[in-house]
């Protein structure tokens, strides 16, 4: 048979014009030319864009962090262990995108959002890119909601706000986690959803976090995600961006969310090292020249937004570990001016029984203050000025009667105030009740007990409020502080001072109790028994009762 050139080329000419490109699959395909540390270095992939997605073999992602000449430079998730020279690695054209949705609640995920704690496979729906820009000014609104973590120290002092971002700062096994974990129990009975990023700690800590948690009823409410200490660098980078990802698929749905990154030191660290990897130059403390935008992207996403936009809010609890109290460390100081506020925890502190053992010199919360309840606004307005003049003349403490009566005055309040602002972990306190303390604390009812009586005093006066007066307390949890409802406060806290008795006179000496205690001793002779003992072991264990556990 004869060939027609004519024929052939007018076939050919036919097929090309009716070639639909839209419905060809073209992808561009690259291959791997090394691979290490979950790092890998691929060539062929010219028109790759920066935070993209690419497919591996083994169902293995990588992230494009490097773009290169000649070669781009990814960091892989999954079993990258497996990945060899020569494989073929596909573009998705998609950026990095995260499962997001309500099924994740309740659940331990890797940053993924693969299941981690045997629960069974997680099918979301939604899915949001790991990597996404903050709000502008104009979507953003005031903090105005209170953020209550249950904790009288924070509550009173350092408020925080719906849609702040307040850093948790200290030294290694200060309470900062407590301060976090004790922040989502208190508002497991509200709208608020909660995501706590466990960055490079310990398996068996999260798990035991997971286990309070759910203890306390709020892990159905939460989201863990985690990447424990022995996972790549990649996935402890991907970390916190999965978890904000996560919460914000609640603010974008118009609710609250909070997310506790736990915690960026050691984020930190990861990223270091992926970018020491990727032969990115070191800078200060060897951390790459954009540690600082690593961070602050992060938290900036954290926002109230405006209520045409749903009104959600994401709130961000950072938590930073100092080196000996070093906050003047590359890290730390670059969190603490992206942070709206910082929670300061002291070792020293933590050690002489303040818990939580907050600093509160140096803690400050910038916004929350618009957020505070009335209430609460005006009873701790001394509180923060009390504790510090207590702080500053504390050494003298020692000298004992030979200060001048003014400043033993101050240190007496001031010893009263520390045990009043003590609090065992786990035991979020409702705002209502935080009030009614403190406002007994700074208005002297506390003054004329010895200060081992101040827990009893307060724990007591807690329960007579509950019992007595619950409509007063709904008022003053409403933010209602009226010239009459201060009364009724005062009339109520000092008739209950009245009955719980006095053990010092106005000057602050100890009263004559001979007639008190020949009295009490004469009613314990007379029920001959013993019963008058056992009395006394009920208060004894009552009075230890609030102390912290491990005190
Ligand atoms: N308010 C508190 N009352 C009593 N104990 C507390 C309180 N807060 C924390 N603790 C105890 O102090 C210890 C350290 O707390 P936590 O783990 O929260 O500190 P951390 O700073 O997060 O530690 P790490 O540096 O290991 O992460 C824990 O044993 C915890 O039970
Ligand atoms: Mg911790």
């Amino acid at each position: 048979m004869q060939i027609k050139p004519d024929e052939i080329t007018s076939i050919l000419k036919n097929r090309i014009e009716g070639l639909d490109t839209s419905s060809a699959d073209l992808t561009e395909v690259g291959t791997v030319l090394s691979v290490a540390d979950g790092i890998c270095r691929i060539h062929g992939l010219d028109e790759c864009m920066s935070f993209e997605m690419l497919e591996l073999p083994h169902d293995v992602t990588g992230l494009a962090l490097n773009l290169e000449s000649d070669n781009v430079g990814a960091v892989l998730f999954g079993e990258w262990a497996k990945i060899v020279e020569g494989d073929t690695v596909k573009r998705t054209k998609r950026l990095l995108e995260i499962p997001v949705g309500e099924e994740l609640l309740g659940r331990i995920v890797d940053p993924l959002g693969n299941p981690l704690d045997g629960k069974g496979e997680i099918n979301t729906s939604a899915s949001r890119p790991s990597e996404f820009k903050a709000p502008g000014v104009v979507q953003r609104q005031p903090v105005k909601e209170p953020m209550l973590t249950g904790l009288k120290a924070v509550d009173s002092m350092i408020p925080i706000g719906r849609g702040q971002r307040e850093l948790i700062i200290g030294d290694r096994q200060t309470g900062k986690t407590a301060i976090a974990v004790d922040a989502i129990i208190n508002n497991q009975d509200r709208d608020l959803r909660c995501v706590y990023v466990a960055i490079g700690q310990r398996k068996s800590t999260v798990v035991g976090l997971a286990k309070t948690l759910e203890d306390a009823g709020a892990l159905q409410n939460t989201i863990i995600v985690m990447a424990s200490a022995d996972e790549a660098a990649p996935i402890k980078f991907l970390a916190p961006y999965a978890g904000c990802a996560m919460g914000e698929h609640f603010l974008y749905n118009g609710e609250a969310a909070l997310v506790v990154y736990d915690d960026l030191s050691k984020h930190a660290v990861a990223y270091r090292q992926m970018s020491l990897l990727l032969r990115r130059p070191p800078g200060r403390e060897a951390y790459p020249g954009d540690v600082f935008y690593l961070h602050s992207r992060l938290l900036e996403r954290a926002v109230k937004l405006n209520d045409d936009l749903g009104g959600g809010s994401l709130t961000a609890l950072p938590v930073i570990e100092t080196q000996a109290g070093d906050v003047s460390a590359y890290v730390p100081t670059n969190v603490i001016s992206i942070t709206d506020g910082q929670i300061y925890l002291e070792p020293g502190l933590f050690n002489s029984g303040v818990r939580p053992a907050i600093n509160v010199g140096i803690s400050v919360s910038r916004v929350g203050g618009n957020a505070q309840i009335t209430p609460m606004r005006r009873v701790a307005g001394r509180l923060k000025l009390e504790l510090s003049q207590y702080r500053e003349l504390e050494a003298f403490s020692q000298f004992g009667s030979e200060l001048d009566p003014e400043t033993q005055r101050t240190l007496a309040r001031g010893e009263r105030l520390v045990k009043t602002l003590n609090q065992a972990e786990r035991h979020p306190m409702p705002v209502e009740d935080q009030v009614i303390q403190v406002y007994a604390a700074t208005n002297g009812y506390l003054d004329r007990i010895v200060v081992d009586k101040v827990d009893r005093f307060l724990a007591d006066l807690t329960d007579h409020m509950r019992g007595n007066e619950a409509e007063l307390l709904k008022q003053v949890s409403e933010g209602d502080w009226s010239d009459d409802t201060q009364q009724a406060v005062e009339k109520a806290v000092s008739s209950f001072a009245e009955d719980f008795g006095f053990d010092l006179d106005e000057e602050g000496h100890p009263l004559d109790e001979d007639d008190e205690a020949s009295s009490r001793s004469s009613r314990r002779d007379g029920s001959g028994d013993g019963s008058g003992d056992g009395e006394r072991d009920q208060e004894e264990d009552r009075a230890q009762e609030p102390e912290p556990a491990n005190a």
